[in-house]
C-alpha cells in the first residue's frame, strides 16, 4: 500500500518527535523506563529474531538481515530499535513491503534510535544492515592473537548495551525474545552462539542455531574461530582452540558436579546444555554468562583448578540473571549479588565451608577497597546497591558494590533468619520469577511477603534501607570466618615483626592463601624483603593470573625491576580488564611509571577489546 505524501510527512514528523522526546507515556506505569534503551515496548516490542548473517574477516564486517517478529499495540504506528554504528541498508515489513524508517542522531553512549513505521497487521520487520569494523561488541582477532596462530577469531561481548552494535535490537534487559540464526563463516572455522550449538565444523561453513527460551538482547553472543569440542558429561562440555581443549577439559573437570550441585540448591537447570567456550586472552571479562555457552577467559587456566569459582559464577547466572533478570542496569545488583551468593554456595557444596569462606573473605577485602576508591573519586552514591545511571554508561555500575555488597546483603538475610529459610526463598524466587524481569522495588515486597507468609517473619525496613539505599557498608555486615586465612594472618604478623617465613609453613597454601597474603602485605617493602618474598612464593615466575596481578602491583609499587619483564608481557598478552586496571593504575602513580604505562599501552591497545580500551583510555587520559 502506498502512503500519501501528507501521511508520510505526518508520520515522519511523529517519528522525529518520538525519537527526540525521551519521555515515555503511560506504559511506564507498570515497569520503569530503561534509560539505556530507545525502545518503547508498550507501543511495539520484539518477540522473535531470525538472524541471517555472513561473517567477513577480510573486511571485519558482519553482513546480516535481522527479521524481527513483533507485537504491536492496536494504535502503534512505529517500532523503535537500538543501533550503534550500524549501516542500515534496507527495511521491509512482512513479506518485503518497503518500510519508511529514520535513524536518529548518535548519542555517544546509547547510539542511534531506529524508528520504523509500521501498519496494522505488521508482524515482521526485516532489517538488512552491516556492522562497522569497530563495532563495540565485536572483537576481530588476527591469527597472531590466537593460540594456534593460524586462523583469525571473532567473539562478541553484548552486556551491558553493546548488542546494538552488531544486531539492531530492543536492547533493554526487560525485553525478551527467542531466536534462530543461520551464520556463514569461512570454511575452516566453527561458529557458536548463545543457543543450540554444533560440536564440529562442517564442509559448508554454514551453521544454524536456535534459542527456544526467551532471552534479553545482552545475552546474544557469537564466536567464530578454529574451535574444537570436548565433552565433560552428557549435557556439558568445553569448546576451545584445538591445542587448548584438553587442558581446559582437565581444569574444568568438575563442571557436571557444579551443575548438579547448583540444581540441588536452587532447582532444575532450565537451558538444556551447559557448555563453556574458552576464548583467546583478549576477552575483556573473566566470564560472560551467555545462555547455554558461557564465554570464559583463558586466565583461569591456573593448572591446579584453583580459579574455577568463575565457572560456578557464570553457571549460577543461568538462574540469577538469565532466568530472573534485572529490569534496568540500575538494578544490576539483583543479577550479580545473587550470582555471587549462589556461586559461593556451589563452591561450598563442592569443596567445603573453609574453601567458600576464603572466597568470601577475599571478596570482602575487595569490597572495602572499592568503597574507599569510589568515595575518593567523589562517587559515593555509587556505593548504594540501587544505582542511578541515567546519562552515564551502565559500565559505571560494574563495581564490587553490585557483586559483593549484594552478596553480603543476601548473606545477612540468610544469617539473620537461617539458611533453610533463605534457601527455600531463593529457590521459589527463581521459580516464580523465571523468564521475568525484576526491579529492586519489586524485590523488596516480594521477599518481605515471602518471609511474612511462609515463616511469619517481618523483615525490618531498616534492612533494605541500610543496604539498598544507603552508601557504604552497615556496621553489622557479616565477617567471614576463615581458619585458613587466620593461619596466614598469624604467619604474616610474625613476618611483620621480623621473623623469616619457613617454606614448610606455606607449602600447603593454595592460590587463595597466597592472594590473602599478598593483599595484606605492608605497602612498602625493602628490596631485601621483596626479594626474599619472591624466593619464598615464586611470584615472578607464577603462571597464575591472579597471583601475577597481585604481585605485579606490589612489584611496581616497590620498584622491583626483576618482575617488570613479566608484568609487561602479561599486560601485552592479556585483555582482561580486571587485571589491566590495577596494574596500569599502579604504574601511573609515578612519572617514570606513567611513561612505561603509556609505552606498553601504545603497543598493547590494538590487542584489547573496546570494553577494556574505553576504561584504559579514561585512566591513561587518551
Ligand atoms: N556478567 C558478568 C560480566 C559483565 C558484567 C559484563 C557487566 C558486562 C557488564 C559476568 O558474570 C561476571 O560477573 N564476570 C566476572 C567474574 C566473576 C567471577 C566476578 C568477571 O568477568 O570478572
Ligand atoms: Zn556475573
Amino acid at each position: 500500500m502506498k502512503i500519501t505524501i501528507i501521511t508520510k510527512l505526518i508520520c515522519l514528523v511523529a517519528l522525529a518527535m518520538v525519537i527526540s522526546c525521551r519521555e515515555k507515556t503511560t506504559e511506564s506505569v507498570m515497569k520503569p523506563t530503561d534509560p539505556h534503551s530507545f525502545a518503547q515496548p508498550a507501543v511495539a516490542r520484539v518477540k522473535h529474531l531470525h538472524w541471517k548473517a555472513a561473517v567477513d574477516f577480510d573486511n571485519k564486517i558482519i553482513q546480516a538481515t535481522a527479521t524481527w517478529t513483533i507485537e504491536a499495540s492496536a494504535d502503534a504506528d512505529l517500532i523503535t530499535f537500538d543501533t550503534k554504528g550500524l549501516t542500515i541498508e534496507k527495511v521491509t515489513l512482512n513479506d518485503n513491503v518497503v518500510a519508511e524508517y529514520r535513524l536518529a542522531d548518535n548519542d555517544s553512549i546509547l547510539g542511534q534510535a531506529l524508528a520504523v513505521l509500521i501498519k496494522p497487521g505488521t508482524t515482521q520487520v526485516n532489517i538488512t544492515y552491516k556492522t562497522s569494523p569497530d563495532a563495540e561488541a565485536v572483537q576481530w582477532l588476527n591469527p597472531q592473537q590466537t593460540a594456534g596462530k593460524k586462523y583469525p577469531f571473532l567473539f562478541t561481548q553484548s552486556q551491558a548495551i553493546l548488542a546494538r552494535s552488531w544486531v539492531p535490537c530492543q536492547d533493554s534487559p526487560g525485553i525478551r525474545f527467542t531466536y534462530d540464526a543461520e551464520v556463514t563463516v569461512p570454511k575452516d572455522l566453527l561458529a557458536l552462539m548463545s543457543a543450540s550449538n554444533p560440536q564440529a565444523k562442517n564442509d559448508s561453513g554454514i551453521y544454524t542455531f536456535s534459542m527456544k527460551q526467551p532471552i534479553p538482547s545482552y545475552l546474544l553472543a557469537l564466536s567464530v574461530g578454529d574451535i574444537a569440542f570436548k565433552p565433560i558429561s552428557e549435557r556439558s562440555g568445553i569448546y576451545a582452540e584445538p591445542s587448548l581443549v584438553d587442558t581446559c577439559a582437565w581444569e574444568f573437570a568438575d563442571l557436571e558436579k557444579m551443575i548438579a550441585g547448583a540444581e540441588d540448591l536452587y532447582g532444575k537447570y532450565q537451558w538444556d546444555r551447559y557448555d563453556v567456550l574458552v576464548l583467546p586472552p583478549s576477552f575483556p571479562f573473566g566470564g560472560m554468562e551467555n545462555p547455554r555457552l558461557t564465554f570464559a577467559t583463558p586466565t583461569i587456566l591456573a593448572g591446579d583448578r584453583s580459579l574455577t569459582s568463575l565457572i560456578a559464577h557464570e553457571l549460577a547466572h543461568s538462574w540469577s540473571g538469565n532466568l530472573v533478570t534485572n529490569a534496568t542496569w540500575d538494578d544490576f545488583w539483583l543479577n550479580e549479588g545473587f550470582t555471587v551468593y549462589f556461586e559461593t554456595r556451589i563452591m561450598e557444596k563442592l569443596y567445603g565451608k573453609d574453601y567458600a569462606e576464603m572466597l568470601a573473605s577475599l571478596n570482602l577485602q575487595g569490597l572495602h577497597e572499592e568503597i574507599k576508591s569510589l568515595n575518593d573519586a567523589g562517587l559515593s552514591a555509587d556505593t548504594k546497591l540501587k544505582l542511578h545511571l541515567e546519562g552515564r554508561s551502565p559500565d559505571d555500575g560494574v563495581t564490587e558494590i553490585a557483586y559483593n555488597k549484594g552478596y553480603y546483603f543476601l548473606r545477612t538475610i540468610e544469617e539473620q533468619n537461617g539458611r533453610d529459610k533463605f534457601d527455600q526463598f531463593v529457590k521459589d524466587y527463581f521459580t516464580q520469577n523465571a523468564f521475568k524481569v525484576m526491579t529492586t522495588e519489586e524485590f523488596i515486597p516480594f521477599i518481605r511477603n515471602y518471609y511474612q507468609q511462609k515463616f511469619s517473619i517481618a523483615l525490618a525496613d531498616s534492612l533494605f534501607q541500610d543496604w539498598i539505599y544507603t552508601e557504604g557498608l552497615p556496621a553489622y555486615c557479616p565477617t567471614p570466618a576463615s581458619d585458613r586465612f587466620a593461619k596466614v594472618d598469624a604467619i604474616l604478623s610474625q613476618w611483620k615483626s621480623g621473623s623469616t617465613i619457613q617454606p614448610a609453613a606455606t607449602s600447603a597454601w593454595s592460590t587463595h592463601e597466597w592472594l590473602h597474603f599478598l593483599k595484606n602485605l605492608p605497602d612498602t617493602l625493602s628490596l631485601q624483603q621483596i626479594t626474599a618474598l619472591d624466593a619464598l612464593g615464586k611470584f615472578t615466575a607464577s603462571g597464575n593470573s591472579e597471583i601475577i596481578t597481585a604481585w605485579g602491583v606490589i612489584a611496581i609499587r616497590n620498584n622491583y625491576t626483576k618482575a617488570y619483564p613479566k608484568i609487561e608481557t602479561f599486560l601485552i598478552n592479556t585483555g582482561r580488564r580486571k587485571f589491566l586496571m590495577p596494574l596500569y593504575s599502579e604504574l601511573i602513580k609515578t612519572p617514570e611509571g606513567k611513561k612505561r604505562a603509556t609505552d606498553i599501552y601504545t603497543h598493547a591497545r590494538p590487542n584489547y577489546h573496546f570494553v577494556a580500551v574505553s576504561s584504559l583510555d579514561k585512566l591513561l587520559g587518551r
